[in-house]
């Protein structure tokens, strides 16, 4: 019976993986890996097999179920099993569906960490998400959520935390920004957007929540070129990234008809 490593992958660069998951990489037998983890990273894996189990936004998917279950057949042939996840494992990644899973097997299964997106733009941000006297709590949220699922209560977490990085929030941080304004919060917040951190194709780009509410407008309408996003995007809110290293978007207030 073998074991099945949970590694992080980082946010893409391939020098930000762990020692820990680099080593494990080279002597995996078979990888199952995410949409995200780019080519660099794979080809640590020299005498592996890939197994691409990305879920992909808008595409059919591979269903978790089959995913737990190919980790529990995997492990019953193999030695070493990496399922190498993007970001950090835990943070919304399922992982807990697939440690469960193969705890039911009986397969011995370890986690490795590796750096979550939020952590990745405060870096390139060179922006400290907690501040003396400006920030002393963070949250990590999403407002997506599957079908069926229970009403998501991010906006609780999102309205009353000093600073907020938002998962998978690229294409709705129109609604977001609507949100968290009419939950109170000023529409002077800085807000930033990071696409891509640590990629070639990185952007980061600086606005206020009043800004994200005029720069893309809601479903259905023109987007901006600007806000015109093809990698996966952290949305960050709060005072701490007035001075973020990140292009400044300022979008006029819409002409006032006059007469
Ligand atoms: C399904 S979640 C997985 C998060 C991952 N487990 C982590 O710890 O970063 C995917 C979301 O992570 C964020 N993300 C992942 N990689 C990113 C990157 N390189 N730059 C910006 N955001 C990223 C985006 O918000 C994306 O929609």
């Amino acid at each position: 019976m073998g074991k099945v490593y949970l590694v992080g992958a980082g946010p893409g660069a391939a020098d930000l993986l762990t020692l820990r998951a680099a080593r494990l990489l080279e002597r995996a037998d078979i990888v199952f890996h995410d949409a995200l983890v780019q080519p660099d990273t794979l080809a640590l894996a020299k005498a592996a097999r890939f197994v691409d189990v990305g879920k992909r936004y808008g595409k059919v998917s591979p269903e978790q179920r089959f995913i737990n279950r190919a980790l529990v057949e995997a492990a019953r042939a193999h030695e070493v099993v990496v399922r190498l996840k993007g970001g950090d494992p835990m943070m919304f990644g399922r992982a807990q569906e697939e440690i469960d899973a193969l705890a039911e097997a009986g397969i011995e299964c370890e986690v490795v960490p590796g750096v979550t997106a939020a952590l990745a733009a405060a870096a390139t941000l060179r922006v400290s998400l907690t501040k003396r006297g400006v920030s002393r709590n963070v949250a990590f949220v999403t407002a997506r959520r599957a079908p069926g699922q229970p009403e998501n209560v991010w906006l609780d977490a999102a309205s009353s935390a000093d600073t907020v990085a938002l998962y998978m929030a690229g294409w709705q941080s129109a609604e977001i920004a609507a949100a968290l304004i009419g939950a109170g919060r000023p529409a002077t917040t800085p807000a930033v957007l990071v696409e891509s951190a640590s990629l070639p194709g990185e952007r980061r780009v600086k606005t206020t929540l009043g800004g994200l509410l005029r720069g893309q407008p809601l479903r259905g309408q023109d987007q901006r070129p600007e806000l015109d996003f093809k990698g996966p995007v952290l949305l960050a809110i709060g005072e701490v990234f007035a001075r973020a290293n990140a292009q400044d978007l300022r979008f006029e207030e819409p002409a006032r008809a006059t007469g």
